[in-house]
């Protein structure tokens, strides 16, 4: 690929950039497996770090061609891919391969690779390099097919991702993402990587399991709606300590729903334990750090940006942690260069 401007010039394809998202109120569990339907509705920050740069390609090769970080990419990977492009070729109306090529800017070794930021940005350049237009609302949707947490990627900052109603067509049409009202609340997020190796058991295969035996997992679902109101209104008025509050009682408790499944999932580790050890230190010290952490064993830890500097330092003086990112609200999914957004 080549996201170069002198030679989109002479180039049919579409570039889109997206960002991670970090849930507060995570996604945990599907009600449609097919069609990406969340068996709750959840909230994340998108971030200013870590973006994903796709280039789409269309009607220059026979079968799709799919790049990650410049290398041909895995069976499974492509796999999944190359059915998300059919859906986008059944929305758009359009017959032709594509060539993707997809970079992301995550250190290697970061333990951050994204699914949310990589569909995000595919839904978005394969739809301007097909020529078709979705409005944001639209793009979410379609993006959530990837990846249901890539819905929130299509926008920027704090983004709620409604699981929609129970029946045809309501399930997928009220399955969107949309931007919650945050004003200038702008915490930031240290984000301290505890192993950054690839997952063990993927999040996809973690959650159905979760769901199929977890004698916790409906209880936990049954408080959602509940905590995403009150979280809402935390951030519409800029409460930190409440939001933060709410966000570490839903990572821990969805991590203790995988505890209570059949054989459990462990994504925690005893060095996730420690970074949570430090984020209570830190306020008994009289600072503002709350802890959540998705389907792995790192931690991402909420504060004021007044105090990231501290924060971070903490943890990273922990012999478990070998890097810290700090990231701030950041922005939606943008089509950079290429046909019609
Ligand atoms: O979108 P997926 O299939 O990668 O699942 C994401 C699951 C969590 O990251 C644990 C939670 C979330 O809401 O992002």
């Amino acid at each position: 690929m080549s996201t170069d401007a002198t030679t989109l010039d002479i180039d049919t394809g579409a570039t889109a950039v997206a960002h991670p998202n970090m849930a507060l109120i995570k996604y945990w569990g599907k009600r449609d497996r097919d069609l990406i339907l969340p068996v709750t509705g959840s909230l994340s920050m998108t971030l200013d770090i870590f973006p994903t740069t796709t280039h789409v390609r269309v009607g220059e090769q026979e079968a799709d061609t799919i790049a990650l970080d410049g290398r041909p990419a895995d069976e499974v990977t492509t796999r999944r891919v190359t059915g998300f492009l059919r859906l986008v070729r059944d929305i758009t109306g359009r017959h032709e391969a594509a060539a993707v090529d997809s970079v992301n800017s995550v250190p290697t070794g970061a333990g951050l690779a994204s699914s949310a930021s990589g569909f995000a940005a595919l839904a978005a350049a394969a739809c301007a390099a097909y020529d078709h237009s979705l409005t944001p609302r639209e793009l979410s949707r379609l993006a959530r097919r990837g990846s249901g947490s890539a819905c929130r990627s299509v926008f920027g900052d704090f983004v709620v991702w409604h699981p929609g109603g129970s029946r045809p067509p309501r399930d997928d049409l009220g399955s969107y993402a949309e931007p919650v009202p945050a004003g200038d609340f702008d915490p930031a997020m240290v984000i301290a990587i505890v192993d950054g190796g690839g997952k063990a058991v993927s999040s996809r295969k973690a959650m159905q399991h979760t769901v199929e035996t977890s004698p916790f997992y409906l209880p936990w679902a049954a408080g959602i709606a509940a905590d995403l109101e009150r979280m809402r209104a935390a951030i519409g008025r800029g409460d930190l300590q409440e939001v933060g509050r709410i966000a570490e009682h839903n990572a821990l408790s969805m991590h203790a729903t995988m505890l209570a499944a059949r054989p459990a999932v462990r994504y925690l580790q005893a060095g996730t334990l420690r970074v949570l050890d430090a984020v209570a230190a830190l306020r008994t010290g009289g600072i503002d750090a709350y802890a959540t952490i998705d389907a792995g064993p790192n931690v991402a830890v909420l504060c004021d940006p007044r105090d990231e500097i501290r924060v971070a330092r903490a943890v990273s003086e922990l012999p478990d942690v070998s890097a810290t990112h700090i990231a701030h609200r950041g922005p939606g999914t943008t089509v950079t260069a290429g046909a019609a957004a």
